[in-house]
């Protein structure tokens, strides 16, 4: 099959690429290489594929360019990952949000829908659920109560995927991921910059005096999820892509410590802006609709991602 993957330099979706390709599918990928991070990375994720993917560098928030796109492939599906990511940069450039997320997810259900593209998956977020009492966060919660505008933008997006899954016959799942962490991981969360930090002797800082709970979801398992949607158009679906367990980030920081043989150095902070203290995914929905179970905890996970950073930054 022919896939759209869009964010494909980006790191879950240059690790869903990487499966695809095992499975067989032709690949294009869509992305603008932005350097919200070090675009190297990026570079690097792409180097992988060398000639097996076709590579558009193309921004999702330019509608003719990306229409040129789905004119030239005529895709099967769509992987629609594209976004700009995290909390905090969305408390100071909200417009970016707006643009890349929102409208750039048009951009993507519109062309779809003109073009006779019936199936796509979107990467949604478990930051929809904000401050949510409900604990663990089952997707029939409300989630109208957006602690940022990353949030608002993926929830706004899901709402839109409903519409055009009513006025059309697409397919759209929205996949809510949890913290996902593993190889290539983005340079801008915790683990990276705990890893880096706690290697080069420098002090990490924990938010909220240390009281965040996450439910960490490494990234092998998130692909397998994608793949299970990918596989299983169920007209319009949200389902909590998360491992199922709400791991205190101390914890989580006592592991990296024992796989590293280091001890961190913690400067605790208050709450940052745009942040939630506890996220956990109610994945019953995942089992049932697409027979997902996560295999990967947060010890195995870690050592992967270190034996990575190691490896890559050759320590
Ligand atoms: N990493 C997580 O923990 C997590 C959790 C929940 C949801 N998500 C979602 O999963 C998806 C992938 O996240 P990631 O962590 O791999 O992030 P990432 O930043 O590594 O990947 C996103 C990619 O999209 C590209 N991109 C951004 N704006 C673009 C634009 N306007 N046009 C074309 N390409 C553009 C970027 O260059 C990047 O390569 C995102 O939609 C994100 O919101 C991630």
């Amino acid at each position: 099959m022919k896939i759209l993957v869009t964010g494909g330099a980006g790191f879950i979706a240059s690790h869903l690429i990487k499966r695809l390709l095992e499975d067989g599918h032709e690949i294009v990928c869509v992305d603008n290489l932005n350097d919200y991070y070090d675009p190297e990375i990026k570079l690097k994720r792409l180097e992988q594929f060398e000639k097996q993917i076709n590579f558009e560098k193309v921004d999702i928030t330019d509608f003719s360019s990306l229409r040129k796109i789905f004119e030239k492939y005529k895709f099967d599906k769509i992987a629609h990952l594209a976004a700009q990511a995290g909390v905090r940069y969305s408390i100071t450039n909200p417009d970016v949000y707006i643009n890349t997320n929102y409208l750039g997810t048009f951009n993507v259900f519109e062309l779809a829908k003109i073009y006779g593209v019936k199936d796509a998956v979107f990467a949604s977020t478990s930051s929809v659920y904000g401050e949510s009492l409900e604990i663990p966060f089952r997707e029939d919660s409300p989630a109208d109560r957006a602690v940022s505008i990353y949030a608002a933008t993926k929830r706004a997006c899901e709402i839109m995927a409903s519409s055009y899954v009513r006025n059309s016959d697409m397919n759209i799942t929205c996949l809510r991921f949890f913290t996902v962490y593993g190889p290539f991981g983005r340079p801008d969360m915790a683990l990276f910059k705990f890893t880096k930090n706690i290697l080069a002797g420098e002090p990490i800082d924990v938010y909220n005096n240390g009281e965040m709970k996450r439910d960490f979801t490494f990234v092998s398992d998130i692909v397998e999820g994608f793949v299970l949607a990918l596989n299983k158009p169920m007209g319009f679906e949200i389902i909590n892509l998360g491992h199922g367990e709400s791991v205190h980030l101390l914890k989580f920081i006592e592991v990296l410590e024992k796989k590293l043989g280091r001890k961190a150095e913690i400067n605790f902070m208050p709450m940052q802006q745009g942040d939630v203290p506890q996220t956990f995914a109610d994945t019953t929905k995942a089992k049932e609709k697409l027979d997902f179970n996560a295999k990967i905890g947060v010890e195995e996970g870690v050592s992967f991602f270190v034996d990575w950073f190691k490896d890559y930054y050759k320590i």
